[in-house]
């Protein structure tokens, strides 16, 4: 009896890993996530459901940020302060139908910006599989990937994806394009290989 028991623990063991351990996912459980102000964030968002499928999600606030950068940066700077949640005027439908929730965007003030801290308070991704991306302008994610961890207690927080986009302060728009572009669409490609989400 107890060799019996023994026996099924690690076929259970072993069993349940393979599982977790599946190459690819269905395209109808990905939700990808995203905010974008240059569009960098938005490029690689578009790369990773060219490679994985899934719905594509640009969160909006109800009061936009000014297109002025420098008003912008003192109001992050500000939200983040004070631990400001600016409400999101995007509503995603039935999340509990994802499986796999990516989540995208650029370093603000080397942190995860606002709207993002009020995605992951709205809603529950308990259970889940999440997957962070940033872009940045040479500077890192910052404490980004961190807060993905520390805000989703209770999900499975895979290896995030990080790269360099603009630099609004400098001019710098969209820097994820041509042939830019083709490099970031082989780097997320061997990330999500690495990741295991596609063969
Ligand atoms: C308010 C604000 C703060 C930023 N702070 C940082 C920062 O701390 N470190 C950094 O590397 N880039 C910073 N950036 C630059 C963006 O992370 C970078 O341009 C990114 O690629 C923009 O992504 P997007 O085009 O998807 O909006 C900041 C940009 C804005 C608008």
């Amino acid at each position: 009896m107890k060799n019996a028991i023994i026996l099924l623990t690690v076929f259970g063991a072993w069993f349940t890993s393979g599982c977790s351990n599946a190459q690819s996912v269905s395209p109808k459980s990905v939700l990808i996530v995203y905010l974008s102000r240059t569009n960098n964030t938005k490029a690689i968002a578009e790369i990773i459901q060219a490679n994985v499928g899934g719905t594509l999600v640009a969160l909006e606030l109800e009061k936009p940020y000014p297109s002025d950068y420098k008003q912008t940066v003192q109001q992050v700077m500000h939200e983040n302060e004070t631990g400001y949640l600016p409400p999101l005027k995007t509503k995603i439908d039935s999340i509990e139908k994802y499986d796999v929730v990516f989540i995208g965007f650029p370093t603000w003030d080397m942190k995860m910006p606002p709207p993002l801290k009020s995605f992951l308070h709205d809603y529950n991704l308990r259970g889940k599989t999440v997957v962070p991306f940033n872009t940045n302008a040479g500077y890192g994610v910052g404490s980004g990937f961190q807060t993905v961890e520390k805000r989703c207690p209770d999900s499975k927080v895979l290896e995030g994806f990080s790269i360099k986009g603009g630099i609004e302060r400098d001019g710098v728009y969209l820097n994820i394009k041509d042939e830019k572009r083709k490099e970031a669409e082989k780097e997320v490609k061997e990330w999500l290989q690495r990741i295991r989400l596609i063969k």
